[in-house]
Order: structure tokens, then C-alpha cells, then sequence
């Protein structure tokens, strides 16, 4: 059966979606686009790099994506991204969040409309600032089977965005840290909402040193982790 996936205003007036499957909302209720703004992007040291490679681990209805393309300020940028269910990519072509680059990522998910493709290969400049080149991948499948092929010591960036550690173990997992770490670079930053001891636990056995992130719409902290 299909899960029910049903829009939801957030106090930020953006838009995320809840998932009766596992019962969690795709971002906080305390802002989706704050969210990704503040808790993913900007803690991310996006704008200290020229050419940033980014990992979007869970790239739900894209909003990591598109609100890292808007706020980059180097030369060039490619984007992974990594999703395994369809229903919550359909959702996109009906949304209008406030990102400049949300088109892009409209017509990534355009191009995927034959449900044989797995694979999108999208260089788009941005109409903003044309002379960049833009490239994001969308790779449809479980995130933990793609992981191991994506090559070592690649990426600048993770963000890392599973439904909770509670709803979604698996994700969580020492083992799936071991393998973000390896298509990490060295000094390479992840990071995610989750402050939850265990998570930090599993990143340390991966040598991902974790830190508190920003307090954002909670109490608790976000968690940066750098790979050592
Ligand atoms: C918290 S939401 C991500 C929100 C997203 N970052 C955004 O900005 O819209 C978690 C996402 O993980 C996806 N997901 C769950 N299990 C997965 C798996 N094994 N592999 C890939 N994606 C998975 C869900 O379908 C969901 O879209």
C-alpha cells in the first residue's frame, strides 16, 4: 500500500509533507526552509569553497538541494542527490517553495517522469548567475546500496537527512557512517538534525567527529561532524 503523504504548513509558511508510513513530517514544523537553511546549509561551510561536491543523503522534495544552490557563492557546484521512494518525488512539480533555483530541481524530477530512468544527469546553469556550472545527479534507490558506489574521498559535503533515528534505524547505522565517511574528503563536514547520543556514538566508531550544531525551532542542538 502507498503511503499517505499529505502537504502541511510549517510556522515558517513553507510547505513540507507528513508520511503515514512512519508518521513523521519530511522537515520541522518549526520552519522546512528554516530548516534547511539553518540547520543543513549554512553550517555546512558551503561559501568557504570554490567547487563544492555535495552529497544530498535523503533528498525528499529537494529542499537541501535547491537552498544549497541558492546560497552558493563559488564557481562551481555538483550535487548527488539520493532518494528511494517515488511518491514523495511527485510531489514536486506541484510545489512552489521560496528558493530562486527551485526550477532546477522541477526539472530534475521532469526529466525523470519515465519511472525507467534511474539515473539524471542535469547540468543547468543558474538563471541567476549563468556562468556556473550545475550539476546534480538524482539516484533513485535505497540510499544504503548506492553509498557503496560512489567513489572514496569525494565529497566536501554531506547532508544527511533520513526520517528520526527511531522511525528509520537503519540509516543511522555505524555501518552506514563507515561508508559516508569513505566518500568523504578529509575535513569534509555532514550535517544533520539528529543530536541523539547513540548517532553520535555510531559517527565516532566511523571517525566522524561530531560537535553541537545550531539550536534551531528546539531545544536541542543540531550535530556537525567533520571526517578527521
Ligand atoms: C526527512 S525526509 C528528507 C527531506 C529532504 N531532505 C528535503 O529537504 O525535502 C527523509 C527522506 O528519506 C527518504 N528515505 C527513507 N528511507 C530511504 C532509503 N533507504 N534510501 C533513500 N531514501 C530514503 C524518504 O523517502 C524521505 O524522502
Amino acid at each position: 500500500m502507498q503511503p499517505n503523504i499529505t502537504p502541511l504548513k510549517t510556522s515558517d509558511d513553507s510547505i513540507t509533507f507528513h508520511n503515514s508510513d512512519v508518521d513523521e513530517t519530511y522537515h520541522s514544523k518549526s520552519g522546512a526552509i528554516e530548516e534547511s537553511l539553518k540547520k543543513f546549509i549554512q553550517p555546512s561551510n558551503l561559501n568557504k569553497l570554490r567547487r563544492a561536491v555535495i552529497l544530498d543523503f535523503c533528498f525528499g522534495i529537494g529542499y537541501n538541494s535547491a537552498c544549497a544552490i541558492d546560497n552558493f557563492q563559488g564557481d562551481e557546484i555538483e550535487i548527488i542527490a539520493l532518494e528511494n521512494d517515488e511518491n514523495i518525488l511527485n510531489k514536486i512539480p506541484d510545489l512552489n517553495p521560496d528558493f530562486k533555483n527551485f526550477k532546477i530541481i522541477k526539472e530534475l524530477i521532469k526529466n525523470n517522469e519515465n519511472r525507467q530512468i534511474k539515473i539524471l544527469n542535469t547540468p543547468i546553469n543558474q538563471d541567476n548567475r549563468p556562468d556556473i556550472p550545475l550539476k546534480i545527479t538524482l539516484i533513485v534507490d535505497d540510499a544504503k546500496n548506492t553509498l557503496k558506489d560512489l567513489p572514496d574521498n569525494f565529497f566536501d559535503i554531506i547532508y544527511f537527512d533520513p526520517f528520526s533515528p527511531k522511525k528509520c534505524p537503519d540509516l543511522w547505522t555505524e555501518d552506514v557512517f563507515k561508508e559516508i565517511a569513505r566518500v568523504m574528503k578529509k575535513g569534509a563536514n555532514l550535517t544533520t538534525y539528529s543530536c541523539a547520543s547513540q548517532v553520535r556514538k555510531n559517527m565516532i566508531a566511523a571517525n566522524l567527529l561530531p560537535k553541537d550544531g545550531p539550536i534551531v525551532g528546539r531545544r536541542a542542538p543540531s550535530t556537525i561532524a567533520i571526517k578527521e
